[in-house]
């Protein structure tokens, strides 16, 4: 009885630690996942802040760069999502990563943000190059933030 209640125990650790531990392959896969989106919101960063810049007069609008940025901005925003891939959250192996944990378990509402940022940011860049004037390309631009903080709030660990 003794010796088979400790087969079984043994039995179920190995289970776990089969379940919990990755590979080596793997784990590259993972730490490959984590560099492509924060390299994809490197970029998105890189062509947000000009335009929010340009739009609060600390350097001047010029409306071909500001139309610049909303077309990549646009482009980029549905590249990041691919590269959250189960096991590379903040904590689990120990990777450099602030993607919360809480993202596998609330895809659905983490995808909806994702998509409204594909959204608010191709409305931008169709009144971009519409000539829209300053004031509707600030309330598109601050749309297109709040889809970032509204994430970054719930899904980016500080
Ligand atoms: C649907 C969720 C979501 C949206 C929308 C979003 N982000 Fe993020 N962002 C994240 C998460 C999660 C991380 C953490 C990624 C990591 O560390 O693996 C992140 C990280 C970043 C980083 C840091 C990258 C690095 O090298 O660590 C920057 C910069 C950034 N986001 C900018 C933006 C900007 C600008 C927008 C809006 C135009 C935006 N993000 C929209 C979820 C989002």
């Amino acid at each position: 009885m003794k010796a088979k209640a400790l087969t079984s125990a043994l039995a179920a650790t190995a289970m776990s630690l089969a379940m919990t531990s990755v590979s080596s392959a793997d784990s590259e896969k993972i730490e490959d996942a984590i560099d492509y989106r924060q390299s994809v919101f490197t970029a998105i960063g890189y062509h947000f802040s000009p335009m929010s810049d340009m739009l609060r007069g600390e350097i001047e609008f010029d409306a071909e760069r500001f139309d610049h940025h909303a077309n990549r901005v646009s482009e980029l925003a549905d590249m990041p999502w691919e590269g959250f891939i189960d096991e590379s959250y903040d904590g689990q192996h120990g990777f450099k990563t602030t993607a919360s944990a809480k993202i596998a378990d609330d895809r659905g509402h983490f995808n909806e943000i994702a998509n409204e940022l594909v959204t608010t940011a191709s409305d931008l860049e169709a009144a971009s190059a519409n000539d829209a004037d300053m004031r509707t390309l600030a309330g598109l631009l601050s749309k297109v933030g709040s889809s970032c903080k509204s994430c970054h709030d719930d899904y980016r660990n500080k």
